[in-house]
């Protein structure tokens, strides 16, 4: 990679720091993009640090609010989880800032995108496919998969010497025996000491956000309001505190989440190469809304409308998780989805409780629940006997496949 213009998306971190000095020394002109996810971080250090690092020119991006609305917000209208469980905190993040990574080479003509992600993860499929759907002229420099670079970085010893030698400071969360990644959706740890699935975690790792044991002993209840599936307005129902307009929502749920321990996952999943990773989760806000939202959608959705959605949503978790956001198949399942929510508009109450989100009411205009026929009591034009005939026919198939107590196997009586 020599004497090209190339746009490097920059985390300030020591790898990629290297990677900046290093593109430089070959050549390159580097410009540093840094997005703005909701990041604990110091964005006028990592800007100095890029330009003492030899950038030409460094880009600081708040992506927050489109973060929160064109991304998380669709994630959780598709009630999209991977595996099950995983809210995919750093996975919705990655299309967004490979977005912005392809404006910023488009508006100053450079033809190369270079991202640091390791060639063993699933960042590296969430960066690359974006800028493939998104400018596929590029070209793709991505150092941890060139054998010239990793030549002469074969561990990190090299990459210290290489820091202390070019003057790049080295920070003290390197020493931590594991590595974090932040955003507004979430805060995840993983590698190092959490490598092993036997290692329980230690909960003072949390940068953000408690255990559920050192959590309030008293509940606090939020009343969350929906419109087309996407969360309007939240009020606290102890305090009257209330809060609307997306980020605004959002950030008020991550604070009260935080507080009462909330959306704390330990988790060992499938990555998309195939091995098997832990992490650890932390998902306040997300995991309210994720809640809530399934909450409203029990009354609001046809029966089989939400069961095929279900389906839907452990696929769009697989989609996002493995990199395909900008995909024809997103967009088709996506289409079906924003249909569905049309009718997921109401309110649901969520009981928050020592890392506990509990789901107490719901309610909506569109709601499909009728009282008169799912009561116990009343007759509301339901007739019981007309099920007769119907479970009859139901369960044919089973009684022409007699069991056999004795033998315990299916057999033709
Ligand atoms: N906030 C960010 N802004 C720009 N690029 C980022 C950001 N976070 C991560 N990246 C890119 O994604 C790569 C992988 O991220 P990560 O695994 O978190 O590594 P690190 O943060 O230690 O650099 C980084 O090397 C960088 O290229
Ligand atoms: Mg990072």
């Amino acid at each position: 990679m020599e004497n090209k213009k190339i746009v490097l998306a920059y985390s300030g971190g020591l790898d990629t720091s290297i990677i900046l000095k290093w593109l430089i020394e070959k050549g390159n002109e580097v410009i540093a993009y840094v997005a703005d996810v909701g990041q604990d971080d110091d964005f006028k250090k990592i800007e100095e640090k890029a330009y003492a690092c030899g950038a030409s020119k460094v880009y600081v991006c708040d992506l927050k609010e489109e973060f929160i609305s064109d991304y998380v917000f669709r994630a959780l209208k598709a009630s999209a989880t991977y595996e099950g469980t995983y809210l995919l905190g750093t996975a919705i993040a990655r299309p967004l800032i490979a977005k912005k990574h392809v404006e910023i080479a488009k508006e100053n003509g450079a033809t190369v995108l270079c991202h640091g992600a390791t060639g063993k993860g699933n960042d590296q499929a969430r960066f690359e496919i974006g800028y493939m759907a998104m400018m596929p002229e590029a070209e793709i420099y991505s150092p941890w998969k060139d054998p010239v670079f990793l030549s002469e970085f074969r561990g990190r010893t090299d990459m210290i010497n290489y820091a202390e030698k070019h003057g790049i400071p080295i920070s003290v969360s390197l020493r931590k025996p594991f590595s974090i990644d932040e955003n507004l959706l979430h805060t995840s740890y993983e590698a190092g000491v959490l490598e092993d699935p036997a290692n329980k975690f230690d909960p003072s790792m949390f940068k953000r956000g408690i255990h559920p044991k050192d959590a309030p002993d008293q509940t606090e209840c939020v009343k969350v309001t929906f419109s087309n599936g996407l969360p309007v307005k939240v009020e606290n129902l102890d305090t009257g505190e209330s809060h609307s307009g997306s980020m605004e929502l959002f950030c008020y749920l991550n604070e009260l989440g935080y507080k009462h321990g909330i959306g704390i996952v330990d988790m060992v999943e499938n990555r998309l190469m195939g091995m098997k990773s832990r992490g650890v989760y932390v998902t306040p806000g997300g995991t309210i809304l994720h809640n809530a939202h399934n909450a409203l959608e029990t009354i609001t959705l046809d029966k089989e409308v939400q069961h095929y959605k279900q389906w839907m949503a452990s696929e769009v978790g697989r989609i996002i998780y493995n990199g395909l956001w900008f995909s024809p198949e997103m967009e088709f399942l996506m289409a079906a989805i924003d249909k569905s929510q049309e009718s997921v508009n109401g309110e649901v109450e969520i009981c928050l409780y020592k890392g506990n989100a509990m789901v107490t009411s719901r309610s909506s205009v569109n709601s499909l629940y009728n009282e008169g026929i799912a009561s116990m009591d009343a007759h509301g034009g339901y007739d019981q006997t007309d099920a007769k005939g119907f479970i009859k026919i139901f369960g044919l198939r089973v009684k022409g496949r007699y069991i056999d107590e004795t033998m315990g196997k299916g057999h033709t009586p």
